[in-house]
């Protein structure tokens, strides 16, 4: 079976086509950081606008480089939520539009659903059951995940997600955007001992995030200071990446010995944090957990997780009808299970 994968939820255009038996065959990706970076966001309207212009030539592109025909593709896969909406009604609609002239099936993807199984793109993939963390520009979750596709959450942050705290933090200190590899950059030359801030909602039982208070805090620590130095926004990065990551550390091995847990899956955008990767692995060596996650090109946005979610769900029958329905908001639990 081989699935095109397409990939419009926010400010990336992604399209792969993944075949059962050789894996991903193409692999495109196009960034709109650019078009995005002089608002210090992403703007939805020209996010759409973007997407348009990029996905149908980035398909095209993906069956050439994947020597791949038209009549070779067995269903197409593109993420239907959560995300912006207009971004998504393009990648529905080209999805659909494409279903209809190939006349094959077509299925909308849960985006978070398809960062976690970009984890099983590698050799030695998670077994199940396992609790995975979801770190992204938008959610910071803790789920079980006991079989294929059977989601129940742990905990969840109460605020912002761990990466908008991040692009905020990078915002204040001047940094471009997407700010989570800028201040990971910047943390390289801060000082271990200069701050410590607080680890948020570490000191009471539960598995809730809550980022605001420390962006907050890490404002407050910047106002503080007379003149800013290079020293000193490399010292507040470093010590606000270690605040997250300890929280984030914390509350991963709460929620692996709540559920009695033995393996962690980590995927999502901030999952890319080589801190982040290496804090977890540390606290997995030391505990006896295993600790997954995608190799760093898959854990941002891209196409390819899109095709291998559409994959896995596309072999098992599922399907849908071709009107068109994306959903902004949707709580992962509420996916049907995948087998
Ligand atoms: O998964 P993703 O590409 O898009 C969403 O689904 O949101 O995640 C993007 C987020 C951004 O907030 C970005 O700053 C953050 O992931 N991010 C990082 C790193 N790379 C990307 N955060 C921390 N360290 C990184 N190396
Ligand atoms: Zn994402």
């Amino acid at each position: 079976m081989r699935v095109l994968g397409i990939e419009t939820s926010c400010d990336e255009t992604g399209v792969a086509i993944y075949d059962e038996h050789q894996g991903l065959i193409a692999d495109l990706l196009y960034s709109q950081v650019d078009l995005h970076n002089e608002y210090g966001g992403v703007v939805p309207e020209l996010a759409s606008r973007d997407h348009i212009r990029k996905t149908l030539p980035m398909i095209q592109e993906a069956l050439i480089s994947g020597d791949c025909k038209p009549g070779e593709i067995d269903g197409i896969a593109y993420t239907s939520g959560p995300g912006l909406v207009g971004a998504l009604m393009v990648g529905a609609s080209i999805a659909k539009s494409l279903a209809l002239a190939w006349n094959i099936p077509s299925l909308g993807i849960h985006h978070m659903e398809g960062h976690l199984l970009a984890a099983r793109l590698t050799p030695n993939p998670p077994e199940y059951p396992f609790v995975a963390l979801l770190v992204s520009g938008g959610h910071t979750q803790l789920l079980a995940c006991e079989k294929p596709g059977h989601y129940d959450l742990l905990g969840e942050s109460q605020d912002d997600a761990a990466g908008e705290a991040f692009d905020k933090v990078a915002k204040m200190l001047g940094l471009g955007y997407p700010g989570g590899p800028e201040i990971a950059r910047l943390a390289l030359n801060g000082r271990h001992d200069r701050f410590r801030f607080p680890r948020p909602m570490t000191n009471r039982p539960g598995l809730d995030f809550s980022f605001s208070g420390l962006k907050t805090y890490t404002l407050n620590t910047l106002h503080d200071l007379d003149v800013v130095s290079d020293q000193d926004r490399a010292d507040i990065a470093h010590a606000f990446q270690a605040a997250v990551i300890d929280t984030i550390r914390i509350k991963c091995q709460r929620a692996l010995e709540y559920s009695g847990l033995s393996t962690l899956v980590i995927a999502g955008g901030v999952s890319a944090n080589i801190e982040l990767r290496s804090t977890l692995q540390a606290m997995g060596d030391k505990s006896g957990y295993s600790i997954y996650y995608p190799e760093a090109r898959l854990c941002t946005d891209n196409g390819a997780m899109i095709a291998y979610a559409g994959f896995e769900r596309l072999k098992q029958g599922q399907t849908e009808q071709l009107s068109i329905n994306v959903k902004p908001r949707w709580p992962m639990t509420e996916l049907p299970p995948i087998n």
